[in-house]
């Protein structure tokens, strides 16, 4: 986080882009109330339509280099250019996650005590490339095993 070490939000910002590429719910699903016809599509009432997010979230139209880890796109004067459904790690709509503040807020806890306590490394047991298991939930396929280093030892100056 070096370089984002001065952004206002710059913790949500890093959630977000890790969100996009790895969303929970690779997949939402919703069923069709009333019969319709979409761009010469017709959607019969009681259909099941899945929509993507996974794909949407690293669609090139909206994501350039999509498989990039930049977490400045959620920036301050970025974010304003997202298309809300095409960054649905939380859904949309009257049936989105209810828990999605409080998500957020466990996580960014969570997180800051781990790095200000320790700085994470790939080890041997590093499943390189990361696997994702695409039936149900977006979850790799081995757990991510990495080394938890203490800070004080990770501190090149000591
Ligand atoms: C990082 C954590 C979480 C992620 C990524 C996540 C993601 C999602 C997604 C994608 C949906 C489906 C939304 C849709 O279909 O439009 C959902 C629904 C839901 N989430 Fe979460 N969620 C998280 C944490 C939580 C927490 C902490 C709670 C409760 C405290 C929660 C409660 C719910 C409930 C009740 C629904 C169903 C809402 C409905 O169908 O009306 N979620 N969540």
């Amino acid at each position: 986080a070096g370089k984002l070490g001065h952004q206002p939000g710059c913790l949500e910002m890093v959630m977000n882009e890790s969100i996009r590429l790895h969303p929970a719910g690779g997949r939402l699903k919703r069923v069709c109330k009333k019969t319709v016809e979409l761009n010469g599509v017709t959607i019969a009432e009681g259909m099941v339509v899945l929509i993507p997010a996974f794909v949407l979230h690293r669609d090139p139209q909206y994501w350039p280099e999509p498989d990039e880890f930049r977490p400045e796109r959620f920036s301050k004067e970025n974010k304003e250019g997202i298309d809300p459904y095409t960054f649905l790690p939380f859904g949309a709509g009257p049936r989105n996650c209810i828990g999605m503040r409080f998500a957020h807020l466990v996580v960014k806890v969570a997180v800051v005590v781990l790095l200000q306590n320790f700085s994470f490394r790939p080890c041997k047991d590093t499943p390189i490339p990361l696997v994702l298991d695409s039936k149900g939930f977006m979850q790799p396929k081995k757990p991510i095993v990495l080394k938890m280093v203490p800070r004080a030892q990770a501190d090149p100056k000591n």
